[in-house]
């Protein structure tokens, strides 16, 4: 059995660093263990762009892979070919196997009709469970879905569900707190989620696209020019038109320099004082953002409320972090930052989920049509 994962993971110098994404494969790998599948496990790992390199290799991955689940895991040199097709042919059953990085060959990412078939040729059935790669039409998440019968994995079923249902049939209050540094980056998503959330929150560098946009002054903040400030106007328009809450931050921590030994003070977010940039929602934005948080039934969050890998400007995003972990409703993490941030925080075990994606669930909830899923005939 073949099955598309997704371990792009941290690795540096042979470790594994954050394995978020290798424990989120787990639940699929036991199941088929348990079941005796021999599991031929295939994934990418950054960007070698059809180049092999030793520091992209997955070996570090299979050997961590093999401390989590508490098994060997077979190592392959190659994703394809006869080095592949032999650590598949002395697999036993419910043994594990990882091929090397799929991108290693360029075939991958150009979803080459015979690199998918050398792929199928492998086993005699297909699971994707790689939700955080369901964006990308490659040979592996698409192509081989094609050719041999395919199914969706746990994660990337339960990802699926729990995204689709957020806009489809969300409980009221919807809260969405969208933070991070660029509008454009999230225009999809802000065009979407103001037309499904009751409220939406803006933190982070974005909110002062937002501020500028609407005639404030941001001093040295962070912003985007006249077409960032378009869409950001029109998001407000959409808002208006569907009865959706937006809201700004009213004040921000400012600081003189980016920097954890600036000076900083605290000040109305549209009138932050030449020079000064504003790196975190302040205290009253902060006291806002939380009420508003803690009485949904329904939260999603994406993106960080400010500089908050700095000490000094992480306030608002481990108090925006608290309040989602405190909310008795539905509350969904999507995206790497706010990710990161929640788990720093010690709150990743208090919220519902915890989304593998950064591109794909954003495009998901986009509303976008995602080419891994909708390539498996069970979910799509
Ligand atoms: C991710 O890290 O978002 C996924 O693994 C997809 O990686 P990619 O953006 O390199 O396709």
């Amino acid at each position: 059995m073949l099955v598309r994962v997704d371990l792009n993971v941290p690795v540096s110098a042979g470790v594994v660093g954050d394995d978020t994404r290798i424990r989120a494969a787990l639940p699929t790998i036991a199941y088929l263990r348990e079941r005796g599948a021999r599991i031929v496990l295939v994934s990418h790992l950054g960007r070698p762009k059809g180049v092999t390199s030793s520091e992209l290799s997955l070996a570090p991955v299979a050997e961590h892979l093999a401390g989590l689940i508490g098994a060997p895991v077979a190592f392959a040199t190659d994703s394809v070919g006869s080095v592949a097709a032999a650590a598949v042919a002395a697999l036993g059953d419910g043994e594990v196997l990882l091929l090397e990085n799929l991108r290693f060959h360029a075939e991958e990412e150009a979803n080459d009709p015979a690199f998918a078939a050398k792929l199928a040729a492998l086993a005699d059935l297909y699971v994707n469970d790689a939700f955080g790669a369901a964006h990308r039409a490659h040979a592996s998440t698409e192509g081989i879905a094609h050719l041999l019968p395919a199914y969706a994995g746990l994660l990337l079923e339960r990802e699926v569900s729990i995204l689709t249902a957020l806009l489809e049939a969300p409980e009221h209050p919807f809260v969405a707190i969208v933070g991070g540094v660029k509008v454009a980056d999230k225009i999809g998503v802000l065009e979407r989620l103001v037309t499904v959330a009751d409220t939406v929150l803006i933190g982070g560098a974005m909110a002062f696209t937002f501020v500028v946009a609407e005639g404030g002054s941001v001093g040295a903040s962070l912003h985007e020019d006249a077409a960032g400030q378009a869409i950001a106007l029109r998001a407000r328009a959409t808002a208006a038109s569907s009865g959706c809450e937006l809201l700004l931050p009213s004040d921000v921590v400012a600081a003189d320099a980016f920097s954890a030994e600036a000076a900083t003070q605290v000040t109305s977010a549209d009138a932050v004082p030449a020079g000064w940039l504003g790196l975190d929602i302040g205290p009253a934005a902060t006291a806002l953002f939380a009420e508003r948080i803690r009485a949904a039934k329904t939260v999603l969050w994406n993106g960080p409320m400010g500089a908050f890998e700095l000490a000094p400007f992480a306030d608002g995003t481990r108090a925006i972090a608290a309040a989602v972990a405190a909310c008795s409703g539905t509350t969904v993490v999507g995206g790497g930052d706010s990710v990161a941030a929640i788990t720093q925080f010690g709150f990743a075990g208090d919220v519902t989920h915890i989304s593998t994606g950064g591109g794909a669930s954003l495009e998901l909830l986009e509303g976008r049509t995602l080419p891994g899923v909708a390539a498996i005939p069970e979910v799509s």
